[in-house]
């Protein structure tokens, strides 16, 4: 493997000086442009506030018994678990209580501040996006690791104001990611996604905020020498002096895609989707220290929605069948499968919000743009409903055995209509033609699931400190 040239962000800005003030020309022109549009987004739905919720009496005395991890996950059971009964039997419901306890208080180095005792309550998904200064995890172009679709600066995206933003919980700070710590934490475990496009989005975000943290980068490789990430089912990192590695599989529905088998010598190209069975993979990882799933996107298009002749269980292939019902009984089965097989003293499972897009006048095949949007939405009124798929995850994991941190980023990200890709989706297009179509699903890397990442470093630093604690 070449050694990977150092080059400083000044480096790559005075290189591509030239491209830079031709960009922001024309960047001030498609500004006048698009101010010119009217900014309504296609959906605009008015999202209730969340009603402030008073901790029931059982969590507040938890804050104080160090049961740290229950904190962040919105949705998980074994707080009260410990405090109500030690029945391995009982499930809980952990909707209604794990929501908005955490602890608090961090900056800089001072991780171990951020699990301090604390009465003050805090949702460290609820908050909002603020200026912040300070550089990205990884400088914009230098992580060798992207899929070109996430590599907007590489493809000729200059305007950097989407790197400017961090991520504020309304009620805490967040500590900023530290690469280091957590390889630390992740010393001889194995990481894995599971799940769709955003999911491998995140992954790669995370394997390059990992790596830059890293003194000797040649240390860690793809185990099969790869370096782009989108056409197998199965990639895996590994971090050699952590002896750890974090795997991406692709499972967009989780449960079964496949074909109907040769009939006659005919192949059929009637794809089914299997809502009983998960999805078979080439590696088996229900043994993963961490699993990160997630699942929603592929939800949306058409022939799912529609429902026809699609979704299959058992022998019954269901000649319609409601998407809502498919998804839920998809989600079933995920977590039936879950509370089999994954030993929840070993591993500690994530499930991801959905993200939703941002696409304008039109869809993503029909025109819909999202490029010269260069700032949050800041009002809430603008963005999307809650979606349904997400109360139904909500509703499906509180009845599970198994503990999930459910990582509540769906309205964070949704603030986020600058951080697409757009038309820097691939390298090499100069022109940039209206009608070619954009990607308005996706995030930039370095970017907002470099956010997501922070607050998944936060529930680690978070669970970490809780299982010292029970030594
Ligand atoms: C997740 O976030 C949304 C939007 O902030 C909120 O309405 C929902 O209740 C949250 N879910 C949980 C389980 O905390
Ligand atoms: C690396 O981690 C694995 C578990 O993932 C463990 O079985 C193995 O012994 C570790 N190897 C070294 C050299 O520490
Ligand atoms: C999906 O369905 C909508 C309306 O039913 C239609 O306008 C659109 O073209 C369809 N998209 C695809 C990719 O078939
Ligand atoms: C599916 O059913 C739900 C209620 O169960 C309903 O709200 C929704 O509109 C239905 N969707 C379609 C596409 O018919
Ligand atoms: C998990 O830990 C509990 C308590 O330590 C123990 O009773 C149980 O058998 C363990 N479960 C598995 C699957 O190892």
């Amino acid at each position: 493997m070449a050694p990977l040239k150092k080059i400083s962000i000044t480096q790559i800005f005075q290189r591509r000086r030239t491209q830079l003030i031709f960009t922001s020309v024309l960047l001030l022109f498609s500004l006048f442009i698009f101010l010119n549009f009217s900014l309504t987004p296609n959906s605009i739905t008015s999202i209730t506030e969340s009603t402030p919720s008073t901790l029931p009496s059982a969590t507040s005395h938890l804050l104080y018994a160090s049961n740290y991890i229950s904190s962040l996950s919105s949705v998980y059971r074994s707080v009260t678990m410990e405090s109500v009964s030690n029945s391995e039997n009982s499930v809980e419901n952990g909707l209604s209580f794990a929501k908005k306890i955490t602890s608090l208080s961090v900056s800089g180095e001072k991780e171990d501040d951020f699990v301090r005792k604390k009465r003050n309550s805090c949702d460290m998904f609820d908050g909002k996006w603020v200026l912040d200064d300070s550089d990205p995890v990884y400088p914009p172009g230098s992580c060798p690791f992207l899929d070109s679709t996430f590599n907007c600066f590489n493809n000729g995206r200059f305007d950097l104001g989407y790197l400017r933003y961090r991520w504020q919980p309304h009620g805490c700070d967040i500590p900023r990611f530290n690469g280091k710590k957590m390889l630390e934490m992740l010393r001889g475990k194995r990481m894995v996604f599971v799940g769709d496009s955003l999911n491998r989005n995140m992954w790669e975000s995370l394997i390059c905020s990992l790596r830059i943290s890293l003194v000797d980068k040649n240390t860690m490789f793809e185990l099969s020498g790869r370096r782009q990430f989108r056409t197998e089912g199965f990639y895996s990192f590994k971090f050699q002096d952590y002896n750890c590695t974090i795997e991406f599989i692709r499972s967009p529905f989780l449960v079964q895609e496949w074909k109907l088998p040769i009939v006659n010598g005919v192949e059929s190209r009637r794809e089914l989707l299997r809502l009983d069975l998960i999805q078979a993979t080439t590696s088996n990882y229900h043994n993963a220290d961490f699993l990160i799933f997630n699942t929603g996107h592929w939800w949306t298009h058409n022939k799912t929605r529609k429902g026809r002749n699609f979704f299959q269980e058992g022998n019954t292939v269901h000649s319609e069948l409601n998407v809502t019902e498919a998804y839920t009984k998809a989600l079933k089965t995920w977590a039936k499968w879950v509370d089999k097989n994954v030993n929840k003293n070993k591993t500690q499972v994530f499930f991801a919000g959905y993200t939703a897009s941002h696409f304008r006048k039109g869809k993503w095949n029909s025109g819909g743009r999202c490029d010269a949007e260069t700032e949050p939405i800041t009002d809430d009124k603008y963005l999307a409903a809650y979606p349904w798929m997400m109360k139904i995850l909500e509703s499906v994991i509180s009845k599970m055995k198994t503990p999930v941190v459910y990582l509540n980023i769906t309205k964070m990200t949704d603030y986020r209509k600058d951080g697409h890709p757009s038309v820097y989706r691939q390298p090499g297009e100069t022109e940039r033609r209206l009608g070619t179509s954009q990607d308005c699903s996706h995030w930039c890397l370095p970017g907002v699931p470099d956010s997501w990442n922070q607050l998944l470093y936060a529930s680690l630093l978070m669970s970490s400190k809780k299982s010292n604690n029970s030594h």
